[in-house]
């Protein structure tokens, strides 16, 4: 039956059809599409099933019709699902006049081994674990990779094969001479102390009847690897692998294959694998054929059985690192003396990829920078420690293509010497990897410098979401700071698809959560982590909000709801009569003057109880939402007692004391003018630049635009003076920097111990380039309901931004022209939409060429405003712009 109304792009976790999942009650989600505007759902059924032909015929679940509106998700609640289950399911939607779309197409989801039992693999490495306490004292020393491999032979065609994997450091797995998955750098950094993940590869094409060969390829990693200035060897001192193959064949019988004794192991071609420190392959010592059947490993070792760390294994819940882009190179300089300067164009985390022809034994070396110096060379110094130096020595004869399996630097430059003969742009890439694989927000101005800031912060999210969220992806450190996740989160959500990677992160950020309740700087855990600090730990409460806010999902609240309340405790106890202290970093990266740690520790105070309280409220906690709602006023009162002056200055007078104080709402309504006036003073003072650091960056602009100096706040995003976005750009910057003076005209680089060009916390702008200078935001969690502001500012001509949202792609765009303003809107299916115009004459505006008065009511407090609702579909709105007085 034709109705108009289909249902589409099925999800189940938020992934397309996943294979191996652990989650008991999955979520399901889906969307609508309709032929008609203003379609909204009444009502939903899904049906379960074990095969695509039982959904027709009785299933393992049905919802039966569930009267919600509007409703594009619901959790699986049917009888347990087992492990290894593969299960089919199908959704359906009636709308609000009562007609039933047709099925969906039916998609599927496979459960992982749920129970400690279903795993009969054995951990497994080489001989190298007995050398660990001799290489425990080199410092960053990184390991070789060693090879572990097993034949063994199938006497009967496969009908379904699965291979479950994981590792302590690194793994790739091949079978039968092919590299399994797409997934690079897995199975990706926890605290391996207190759990381990792992993936799940549909192998079935990969196995066949006869001889047949498994590889598995390891390396340190963050397991055993240095990690940030700490040296290696944190978790671990050598790797470990972890494999169980299952295999069904056509005659009913099902065997399983794992990592036990029977493996023989040996070192492979990289002499050192590091995150660090880089990767160093000699192609002669590739053992060629290893992974296939057929090859000789009688001299080869025996493999350690290695004692099982006793940590629960968890399915990965994104869907991994991945090559994302290879970059062609932009120049390549020779320097006349063996080496070439290639420039790629892109700032990226990820690797070089060569093409090369030379006399075995020839060593190429490649090394990675972010910017070059002022004589041309490499800069290197910001790296720190990390030597970022990959090198490869060939095996001689054909053409070899390689590239490292085991690391990654943050770079657009490299140098590569040694390479035997001229290298053109054919022969060399650079390969990006990140987590971040699906890209579902954009923005565009007509200011291009401006959508180069976008573009920027695009990037650094990119190469900083490898497996976590990372401050910076170069030099020794990329840890998962919480102040930079946090800050950026809501700006991270709208780009791209990276729900899955931060509610993964935010178990990391629980296993490292202090016994006192206090989260920590950093997470995954390692030595030195310090907890509690404000705006720091304060991701703990953050970070989920943000995660509600963009997917509605009120779970990702819910499963963290015990660990939320103990910080809270923890909070409770870390103030005195509302005033709490900054504790260590306070306003990070700030220019000219600071503002107080403790003015900093109780606006978070207050920022935190009050989102906390929220929760608790989304959830029906009701006493903790009035017990959070008290501290929260309490923070407030001794902010304003403290900090606050009569005429709006804050205390210590710098621009983010100001905008925390508009931004967190720590203000009684009558001073929030005064309080944006002086800020706004304070910006004109310094000639239009921003002095905040982290904490206050992405609270400024919004406080400006709300509060009557939205020019001032588009004349900050167009600055071109350092220091400046504008500035970075003009620099030829890719990606976003640490700090507003990483580099400077006349004091050149800022100081290399701290000075990352790829850090994403100043791309929080983008929250404000979405929600003010466009206008598109979520209203209601989930962008239910969509808010449509659009605010057209001189310098501007057209704003647009579009965002694949939970119920489907959600869009706003102004165009000026002269005085003439057109809003477009794309409001999905089960959405609704709010309109709010500033500065219009209200008797001009039309929706979808209507008089708006027409056809609806328009609210809004003056004759220069309009308010009003919108549905689902496409609309134009059309007014005239009234001039500022
Ligand atoms: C990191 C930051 C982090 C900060 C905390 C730096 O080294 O790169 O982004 O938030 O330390 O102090």
């Amino acid at each position: 039956m034709l109705t108009g109304i289909t249902v589409v792009d099925l999800t189940t976790e938020r992934r397309v059809d996943p294979l191996g999942i652990d989650e008991p009650r999955p979520r399901f989600g889906w969307r609508v599409i309709a032929d008609r505007d203003g379609h909204s759902s009444s009502a939903f059924r899904i049906q379960v099933a074990t095969s695509v032909d039982a959904l027709d015929h009785g299933s393992h679940w049905d919802t039966g019709e569930v009267a919600v509106a509007g409703t594009t998700t619901t959790s699986y609640a049917g009888p347990p699902l087992q492990s290894r289950g593969r299960y089919h399911w199908r959704a359906q939607v009636i709308d609000q006049r009562g007609v039933r779309s047709g099925w969906s197409r039916p998609a599927t989801f496979e459960m992982g081994l749920l129970r400690r039992d279903d795993w009969r693999a054995r951990w497994i490495g080489s001989a190298r674990t007995e050398l660990a306490s001799e290489r425990s004292d080199q410092w960053h020393a990184g390991g070789p990779a060693p090879y572990l491999r097993r034949a063994f032979e199938l006497d009967g065609c496969v009908v379904r094969a699965r291979a479950y994997v994981t590792a302590l450091g690194l793994y790739e797995l091949r079978i039968n001479g092919r590299r399994i998955g797409e997934q690079r750098l897995a199975p990706g950094w926890t605290d391996y102390r207190h759990r381990i993940q792992y993936q799940v590869y549909d192998v079935t094409a990969d196995l066949r009847p006869g001889d047949n060969a498994i590889g598995l390829a390891l390396a340190d990693g963050w397991y055993a690897g240095a990690v940030a200035w700490f040296g290696s060897h944190f978790y671990g001192d050598a790797p470990a692998g972890f494999v169980q193959i299952e295999v069904d064949l056509d005659d009913g019988r099902s065997i399983v294959i794992t990592s036990d004794g029977s493996w023989r192991a040996r070192s492979g071609p990289a002499t050192l694998a590091d995150l660090l420190a880089g990767e160093h392959l000699d192609r002669r010592a590739e053992p060629d054929g290893w992974d296939s059947p057929g090859f000789d490993d009688r001299e080869w070792a025996p493999v350690r059985l290695l004692a099982d760390p006793g940590v629960p294994l968890v399915a990965g819940r994104d869907e991994g690192v991945r090559a994302i882009a290879d970059l062609a190179p932009l120049t390549i300089e020779s320097r006349g003396d063996g080496r070439f300067v290639v420039d790629f164009g892109q700032n990226i985390a990820g690797h070089v990829r060569l093409v090369a022809q030379g006399p075995a034994g020839t060593t190429v070396t490649v090394r990675h920078a972010e910017v070059l110096d002022s004589d041309g060379e490499l800069y290197t110094a910001n790296l720190r420690s990390a030597a970022a130096t990959d090198t490869v020595t060939l095996k001689g004869g054909a053409s070899e293509v390689f590239e490292p399996r085991f690391t990654f630097h943050g770079f657009r430059f490299a140098e590569i010497s040694g390479y035997p003969g001229p290298l053109s742009a054919d022969l060399v890439t650079a390969r990006a990897l990140s987590s971040v694989v699906d890209m579902i927000g954009s923005f565009e101005c007509s200011d291009p410098l401006v959508n180069a800031i976008f573009r920027n912060s695009a990037w650094s999210l990119r190469d900083n979401f490898i497996g976590i969220p990372m401050d910076c992806p170069q030099r020794d450190e990329r840890l998962g700071w919480t102040a930079d996740a946090q800050l950026f989160a809501p700006s991270a959500l709208f780009i791209a698809d990276v729900a899955n990677t931060l509610e993964k992160w935010l178990i990391d950020l629980e296993d490292a959560q202090h016994p006192s309740g206090a989260y920590p700087d950093y997470a995954p855990a390692v030595f030195e982590v310090a907890y509690g600090n404000a705006g720091w730990a304060d991701a703990g409460v953050l970070v989920p909000w943000a995660l509600f806010e963009a997917t509605g999902d009120r779970r990702i609240l819910e499963r963290r709801y015990a660990s939320i309340r103990r910080y809270l405790a923890y909070l409770e106890g870390d103030q005195t009569d509302g005033i709490r202290s900054g504790g260590r970093y306070g306003d990070w990266v700030s220019v000219g003057r600071r503002a107080s740690g403790d003015l900093v520790g109780t606006a978070y105070l207050a920022q935190t109880s009050d989102v906390a309280s929220r929760i608790a409220r989304v959830l029906d906690h009701r006493s903790d939402t009035a017990r959070w709602g008290r501290l929260a006023r309490a923070a407030r009162r001794a902010f304003a007692a403290a900090f606050v002056e009569p005429d709006g200055l804050i205390a210590g007078a710098t621009q983010t004391g100001q905008a925390l104080a508009l931004g967190f709402h720590l203000l009684p309504e009558r001073l929030r003018p005064l309080a944006a006036a002086r800020l706004a003073a304070m910006i004109e003072e310094v000639g239009v630049h921003l002095q905040t650091g982290f904490l206050g960056l992405p609270l400024v602009l919004p406080a400006l635009s709300e509060h009557g100096y939205h020019e001032l706040a588009c004349q900050l995003v167009t600055q071109e003076e350092p220091p400046s976005w504008g500035f970075e750009v003009r620099q030829g910057a890719t990606t976003i920097w640490e700090r507003w003076n990483g580099w400077a005209p006349e004091a050149g680089f800022a100081d290399p111990d701290m000075n990352s060009f790829n850090h994403y916390a100043f791309g929080a702008v983008v929250e404000w380039l979405v929600r003010h200078l466009v206008g598109l935001a979520p209203a209601e969690p989930g962008y239910r309901r969509v808010l449509i502001a659009p605010r057209p500012a001189p310098g501007f001509t057209f704003a647009r931004a579009r965002h694949e949202a939970p119920r489907g792609s959600t869009a706003a765009e102004w165009t000026l022209d002269a005085t003439r303003l057109t809003v477009r809107a794309t409001i999905p299916p089960d959405a609704s939409g709010a309109v709010r115009l500033h500065g219009v004459d209200r008797t001009t505006v039309t929706l979808d060429d209507q008089p708006l008065d027409r056809c609806r009511s328009a609210g809004g407090d003056s004759l220069n405003a309009a308010d009003f609702e919108i549905g689902p579909g496409e609309h134009v709105v059309r007014a005239e712009v009234v001039p500022a007085e």
